[in-house]
């Protein structure tokens, strides 16, 4: 048996102190809502996100557009789904194709009455850098306050040093370390 052992890091945010503003957009970017139906438009950019990076190697779903379709299912299937934690970035009419172009993905669901978990937040490669990242998270937080929450969880891969680094940047701490432990022969075990 084969395995590797991933150090992950549950980080935590409280919401009861934080006065959180709306997150602005660099321009040509706008915000869009939820709306029953859009998993698929969730799915693509959480594939394009997601298919280079650590995670796909934790979480194999997400290197492949049917797995990320199908957890995007699950997750909007989830009772405590929230949809005004759960937003994407989109570039309406990007040059020289018709349309909009989604480059940016956040989903939160509530797993007690009091806290949020942020799901799987992800920018396409070619909009990094420009604060979306932050932004998404922000916007989830206030998601997450309106809906009553007191604090905001989520679980990073420890050498995920991008996400780290921005999860830091809002105001996330490091609550805990564990391990995720995977049969590369069979896939996760824990
Ligand atoms: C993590 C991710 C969402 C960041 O998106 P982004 O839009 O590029 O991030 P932002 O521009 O909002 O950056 C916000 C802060 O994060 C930190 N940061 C972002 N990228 C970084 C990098 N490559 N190295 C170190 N810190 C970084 C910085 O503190 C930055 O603030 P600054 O620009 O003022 O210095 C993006 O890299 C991504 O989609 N990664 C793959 C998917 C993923 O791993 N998601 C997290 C799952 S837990």
């Amino acid at each position: 048996m084969s395995l590797a052992y991933y150090k992950r890091y549950r980080m935590v945010f409280d919401l009861q102190q934080a006065a959180l503003l709306q997150p602005v957009l660099p321009a040509d970017y706008v915000w869009t809502p939820w709306e029953r139906g859009q998993e698929d438009r969730h799915a693509l950019v959480k594939f394009h996100s997601f298919r280079d990076e650590i995670d796909s190697e934790v979480f194999e779903c997400l290197g492949d557009y049917r797995g990320c379709y199908q957890l995007m299912k699950d997750i909007a299937l989830q009772p405590g789904f929230l949809p005004e934690a759960t937003w994407l970035i989109t570039v309406p009419n990007p040059p020289g194709s018709a349309g909009y172009e989604d480059c940016g993905t956040i989903q939160g669901v509530t797993v007690s009455e009091t806290t949020g978990c942020i799901q799987n937040v992800g920018v396409a490669p070619r909009h990094r850098g420009l604060g979306m990242g932050r932004a998404l998270v922000q916007r989830c937080l206030i998601g997450f306050q309106s809906a009553g929450m007191k604090r905001a969880t989520l679980e990073v891969t420890a050498t995920n040093v991008a996400a780290v680094e921005m999860y830091r940047s809002v105001g996330f701490q490091v609550t805990r370390t564990m391990f995720r432990q995977i049969d590369l022969e069979c896939g996760v075990l824990t």
